[in-house]
């Protein structure tokens, strides 16, 4: 498979179950571009950039998913909190990318790189804003509520990571505290609201509320683990910063509690940002003290333990297309290698 075959799959991450929500996402599309019209003209140029339609709609998978009817009915409503929840998605990653001082999103320009960061900093405000907005009309608060509440913990998480970044003690507890908040928040919400909106009974929302809990934990450690082995080209976005940055992610803090001596003593150093980071050392260093392996076994049992969140609901449409979700980032964690350079 070559870089850009690779890069088509990660983007559509298996064509069956695209095809499948190929009128899901074509609404979403729509719904998306209509919004753009909701902004002021002097600024449409802009919010038209930050809702590009080039992501893998993983959220939006989700929620239609947990939603599922039938392949011909396309429900409004979960078009809707579609949109709203890759709002939030967006607004999030127009923010993140200041704060990781990233230069690429979608093999793209970042919003900040762009516009510069006092307009991306507004961007996210006005795109969360009218996410809100949005979620006010459903006929009741349900959605407003968990919505809102959802975003405040994905800030809350990502306002931790930033006062946790240069502190090279961070524990494993308050690693996955942060993950928790920032990343399997959105995916919980976008499971639960999902099945919820199209009338599924109040057990199965939970079930899979927890289930996309855990599949974003996964998610976010898989993410983790391709900031530093994925190929910068096929991924489409920075990589590589997590370290630069002093950000101590799961593969980090596995290696620097096995090291010993000076070597422990360097990864403080350079988490702390008093030394330039060797990312090729450490790299390698991961790959030989076999943190590669047990990064992927920590992703893998939160994907198990996301599967049996729904075991029970095998009479549901919805358990086997959630189930296959889940597969699909189960495959992306396989195809990952140790032996690639993280640029
Ligand atoms: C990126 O999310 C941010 C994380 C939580 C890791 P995605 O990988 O879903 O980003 P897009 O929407 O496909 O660009
Ligand atoms: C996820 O963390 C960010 C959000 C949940 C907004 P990262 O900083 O690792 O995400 P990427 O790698 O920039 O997409
Ligand atoms: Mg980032
Ligand atoms: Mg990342």
């Amino acid at each position: 498979m070559n870089a850009s075959q690779e890069s088509e799959s990660a983007r559509k991450l298996l064509p069956e179950l695209f095809q499948l929500l190929r009128p899901h996402l074509s609404a979403l599309d729509a719904f998306l571009e209509e919004q753009i019209a909701s902004f002021e003209p002097e600024i449409r140029e802009q919010v038209n950039y930050c809702i590009d339609t080039s992501g893998k709609r993983i959220r939006p998978s989700l929620i239609f998913f947990s939603g599922w009817k039938n392949e011909e009915f396309v429900d409004p409503n979960l078009v809707k909190l579609a949109g709203i929840v890759e709002i939030i998605h967006l607004a999030t990653l127009v923010h993140d990318d200041i704060m990781d001082e990233a230069d690429m999103r979608r093999k793209q320009d970042t919003v900040a790189k762009k516009y510069g960061n006092t307009t991306a900093v507004l961007l996210g405000d006005a795109l969360f804003s009218h996410a809100v907005y949005l979620s006010t009309q459903f006929p009741t608060n349900e959605v407003c509520e968990q919505v809102a509440v959802a975003m405040r913990n994905v800030c809350s998480g990502e306002i931790m990571q930033t006062m946790q970044r240069g502190d090279p003690d961070i524990t494993l507890e308050g690693y996955q505290r942060v993950i928790n908040l920032k990343t399997a928040e959105l995916f919980r919400v976008s499971c639960s609201l999902g099945a919820a909106l199209a009338g599924e009974p109040t057990d199965f929302c939970e079930a899979a509320g927890k289930f996309g809990m855990h599949l974003g934990m996964a998610y976010q450690i898989y993410d983790d683990l391709t900031d530093f082995f994925g190929i910068q080209q096929t991924i489409g976005k920075t990589l590589g910063t997590d370290l630069a940055t002093g950000k101590a992610t799961l593969p980090l803090i596995l290696m620097r509690d096995r090291l010993s001596g000076t070597e422990k003593e360097d990864l403080r150093e350079t988490l702390c940002g008093n030394r330039e980071p060797n990312v090729e050392y450490w790299l390698n260093k991961m790959a030989t003290m076999g943190i590669f392996m047990e990064v992927r076994k920590a992703i893998f049992d939160e994907i198990r333990q996301a599967r049996s969140k729904i075991e029970p609901y095998q009479n549901l449409a919805s358990q086997s297309l959630l189930l296959t979700i889940s597969d699909l980032i189960w495959n992306q964690v396989e195809t990952l290698k140790s032996d690639q350079a993280s640029n």
